[in-house]
């Protein structure tokens, strides 16, 4: 499968696989068409597609640009904590999400897809991304290989990152999200 993947930019033709995608993956109302274009069109996005010979998505990684305030709330990771791994003054971005079909997986193709965000992520100007790897529970953390693979550092574990999301309905949790997250972070 891996040879016939193709990797392309973002296109509105693939907003509602990309939810249903995502959804499917983390848990219902994970996300929505609207939002996932605002994440896209308005807040400094980078979005890579894998698509297969059939020109269907396997996969996708969403990058968005965040304020260091921003980060510091949504990831629950204090000031100090940030600052203790940045310079100040630099742009950065939060690597939102990164999912395939299960059945693509292991061969290859997260990796691409993140390796081709992060150079895009540079080529924007962004210094640093933050990541909250979801951490599934019996230390099932489904991004951490991929991450670490592609030279991202652990900082710390943050508590129920996606409490608040409004109507997510987690797959581990069967509702509200209750799962951590690991937090990674990596120079551009
Ligand atoms: C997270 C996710 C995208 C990772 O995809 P993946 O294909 O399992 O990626 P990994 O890098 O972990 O696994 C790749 C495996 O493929 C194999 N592989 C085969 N060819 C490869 C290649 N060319 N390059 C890298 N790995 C390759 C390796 O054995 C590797 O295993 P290893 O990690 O033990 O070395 C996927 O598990 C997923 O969509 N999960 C559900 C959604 C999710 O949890 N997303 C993360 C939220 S933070």
């Amino acid at each position: 499968m891996q040879a016939r993947i193709v990797y392309k930019d973002f296109s509105k033709d693939y907003l509602l696989p990309m939810v249903e995608l995502a959804n499917l993956r983390f848990g219902d109302n994970y996300i929505n068409t609207e939002d996932l274009l605002s994440y896209i069109t308005d807040r400094g996005g980078i979005c890579t597609l894998a698509v297969d010979e059939k020109e269907k998505l396997v996969g996708f990684c969403l990058f968005y640009g965040e304020t260091s305030e921003n980060i510091s709330e949504q990831l629950k990771i204090s000031k100090e904590e940030i600052l203790s791994v940045i310079e100040e003054d630099c742009n950065l971005c939060v690597a939102k999400s990164i999912v395939l079909e299960k059945s693509a997986q292991g061969m290859g193709i997260a990796d691409n897809l993140l390796k081709i965000n992060l150079e895009k992520a540079k080529n924007m100007g962004y210094d640093y991304v933050f990541a909250a790897a979801w951490d599934k529970g019996g230390g099932d953390v489904p991004a951490k290989n991929v991450s670490v693979r592609n030279g991202f550092k652990f900082l710390k574990t943050s508590s129920m990152v996606w409490i608040n999301c409004k109507n997510y309905k987690c797959v581990v949790c069967n509702g509200p999200c209750r799962c951590d997250a690991k937090i990674y972070y990596r120079a551009l």
